[in-house]
């Protein structure tokens, strides 16, 4: 026999020496939900291990995430009042405006603030954009979370990244944060974000689910692998600096073909239900954690991600998984 595979599967020194793809804690973006409110530290119940904040208590967990090297996290208000048209997530200090500012007035530049950027948490129906006819509106929309963004960007947000999946809305964000001087604010788009049942803990933990129907008229089906590329092209014309696919390990096929037709920086997003499908099992001892989070982190990176949006985020540095 010429060819032996094995050879280079002798020891861990030659398999770590052969190995293609290799993962890096700074690949990570660590999500929190920001709530109305003081001295709050509530767990979520289908999410174990991940709590709501109140922009005090925030403070002393992202700065614990900090020890370890967590500097990128993702932010969900919550708590605001709900009205039909979500004007609560745009007027003057929403609590994730008072989480930005208290973040960076106590870390500076040490930390990267990206915000999530969508109405559902702000509209009495849940939905993720303003509704007319029963019909979420898309123009209308568009220009309340262009709004919502500038207030994030002027509270001093790095990066917005709207996950409404509204047409045209990165391109109108861009253009109220350059006409507000926030040219160097970068957009993360939601572009490939599918209708999916992967989002149902997170809903509870946003309080964010829609009252009727579904989110399927704006959202994309998840038969639609070519109108993928297609989003994801719009928004790369219309600004975005950083696109992204969401949920993640069902869609590691999308992930893979979206990195091979874009120049641009690539996330997934492990959401909420492919975390707590993972917690679940393992507090069962139904599958050992620490391997399966792994074993993902590396199908996400070898799939093409560079940037990884999860929940995993920190037992992965706390409990050096790594
Ligand atoms: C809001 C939003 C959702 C998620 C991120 N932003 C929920 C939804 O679209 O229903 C899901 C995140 C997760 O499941 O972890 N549009
Ligand atoms: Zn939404």
């Amino acid at each position: 026999m010429i060819y032996r595979p094995r050879r280079l599967r002798k020891n861990p020194i030659v398999r770590d020496m052969t190995a293609e793809v290799r993962f890096h804690p700074d690949m990570l973006i660590y999500p929190h939900f920001v709530e109305k409110g003081k001295n709050i530290k509530e767990p979520i119940s289908s999410m174990p291990g991940i709590h709501h904040f109140s922009p005090d208590t925030l403070i002393k967990d992202v700065e614990k995430g900090l020890k370890n090297g967590i500097n990128k996290i993702l932010l969900f208000g919550s708590g605001e009042e709900k009205t039909p048209e979500g004007k609560s997530a745009y007027t003057k200090d929403t609590v994730v405006a008072q989480a930005i500012k208290l973040l960076k007035k106590n870390f500076k530049e040490d930390i990267y603030i990206i915000t999530d950027v969508c109405l559902c948490a702000y509209t009495d129906d849940g939905h993720c954009g303003i509704i007319h006819d029963g019909y979420v509106e898309n123009d209308v929309s568009v220009e309340a979370i262009a709004k919502m963004a500038l207030t994030h960007a002027q509270a001093g947000a790095d990066m917005v990244a709207p996950s409404d999946m509204m047409d045209g809305r990165v391109g109108s964000i861009r253009e109220i944060l350059d006409k507000n001087k926030l040219e160097n604010t970068a957009i993360m788009a939601y572009s490939i974000k599918f209708a999916s049942a992967y989002y149902g803990p997170f809903r509870e933990a946003a309080d964010s689910a829609p009252q009727f129907g579904d989110r399927k008229s704006y959202q994309m089906d998840f038969r639609n692998p070519n109108e993928a590329m297609r989003e994801a092209f719009l928004d790369e014309t219309e600004g975005a600096d950083v696109l992204m696919v969401k949920p993640a390990l069902a869609y590691l096929d999308i992930v893979n073909r979206l990195r091979a037709n874009t120049q641009l920086p690539l996330a997934c997003y492990n959401v909420s239900g492919e975390y707590s499908m993972v917690k679940a099992a393992a507090a069962k001892g139904w599958l050992d954690e620490r391997s399966i989070v792994m074993e993902n982190m590396y199908a996400f990176a070898r799939a093409g991600c560079g940037l990884i949006i999860t929940y995993h985020a920190r037992d992965i540095v706390e409990k050096g998984w790594t």
